[in-house]
């Protein structure tokens, strides 16, 4: 069969599809530039700069011998740690291979052909991308001052809606949203739309201001709460997650999801990360002294940033683009947010102080500042 034939065989709404576009790989950026990877920073994927745990390598090591049988389907030890958690059920959990999977099980279980899908303008961009795959139509309601306008979106939450998104904190802006207010959003949208409340970042919050969502699950059965192993517990590599739902909704999600989609080593990691509280804490710390690293070190350059509650920090540097190759050819990767409708910022991943500041003198060199 040619490649014609092929491409016809797809749905058009598959064939519309622009895949989503990673950080680049250090390999990559040394393969072509020829440069060393050990001279190369990459702070461009939102991942945690410190290494994984000592418990989280133990973990993994022992799980090593196991490798030749099937990963528990049902990821029983994992749920039962996460229910203890969040004085959930066990069947008010759904593991997924990255939270990326949560949301794809989400627009599979809840979308069909022609509904809609609501999320933010500048929302992750696996929002509209797991919508466009299930022939649904994505609505991006406009921003404001970057963040999610909530009314607007609750306008837009049409008969034909079955989904929200949204992101708290959100990526690529770091704009954030306070507890009473997204709970005041999720009790005005009617019960019958899927609300994923997708909270990669919630462990960068400050105490205080981290919501106790899985508590709002039983007055709202239709939200679901996406979660991440990838961030503050240092597990991007080993991709875990898991949604925290109803059990009719997690039920749905289970229906849909492959049976051994998360990896035995991800699951024993995932469980020694969870226990490992001082870890989460210390990678909190170490992403705040960071962020006020590169606040400062921006405003002495005179670049404008956008406030973060994230582990990282949306730059306003003119020409996105062009900046963005600069900093590559000095071996630093940021990542571009044209495909965001910000062609005039860099994302920026708080790193080590070191790459902080790697970035920020290669930055300057770019700026002639
Ligand atoms: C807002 C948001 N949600 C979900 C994810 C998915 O992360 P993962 O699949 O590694 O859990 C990311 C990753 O960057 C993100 O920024």
């Amino acid at each position: 069969m040619s490649c014609d034939a092929l491409a016809l065989a797809s749905p058009e709404y598959v064939r519309r599809l622009s895949p989503y576009v990673p950080g680049k790989p250090i390999e990559e950026l040394a393969r072509e530039h020829g440069l060393a990877e050990g001279d190369i920073v990459k702070l461009a994927s939102n991942e945690n700069p410190r290494g994984p745990s000592p418990r989280v390598r133990e973990a993994i090591a022992a799980a090593a011998a196991g490798v030749t049988r099937y990963p528990d389907g049902n990821g029983f030890a994992l749920k039962t740690a996460l229910a203890d958690r969040f004085g959930l059920g066990i069947d008010q959990i759904v593991l997924g291979n990255g939270s990326n999977d949560i949301l794809e099980l989400a627009t599979q279980a809840f979308l069909r052909p022609g509904d809609h899908a609501v999320y933010s303008q500048h929302a992750f961009a696996v929002y509209p991308l797991a919508t466009q795959a299930r022939g649904a139509t994505g609505i991006a309601v406009p921003a404001r001052e970057l963040g999610h306008d909530l009314a607007a979106m609750r306008a837009a939450i049409t008969q034909r809606a079955r989904v929200v998104f949204m992101a708290n904190p959100n990526n690529p802006t770091g704009t954030w949203l306070a507890a009473a207010v997204i709970r005041e959003f999720i009790a005005s949208v009617p019960s019958d739309v899927l609300v994923v409340l997708d909270e990669a970042y919630n462990e960068y919050l400050e105490p205080a201001q981290q919501a106790n969502s899985a508590e709002w699950i039983d007055e709202h059965p239709n939200l679901l709460v996406s979660r991440t192993f990838s961030k503050a517990y240092g597990l991007a590599g080993l991709r875990v997650g898991y949604g925290l739902a109803h059990p009719a909704v997690a039920e749905m999600l289970n229906r849909v999801r492959q049976p051994f989609n998360v990896n035995s080593i991800a699951q024993a990691a995932a469980i020694a990360a969870l226990a490992d509280a001082a870890y989460v804490e210390e990678s909190a710390r170490l992403n705040r002294s960071g962020l006020e690293q590169l606040a400062e070190g921006l405003a002495a350059l005179g670049v404008g940033f956008v406030p973060s509650h994230g582990n990282f920090l949306l730059v306003h540097v003119g020409d996105g683009a062009a900046v963005y190759e600069q900093l590559l050819r000095r071996g630093v990767i940021v990542r571009p947010v044209a495909n965001y409708g910000l062609p005039e910022h860099l994302r920026v991943t708080v790193g080590l102080a070191v790459e902080n500041r790697r970035f920020l003198d290669a930055l300057r060199a770019v700026l002639g500042r």
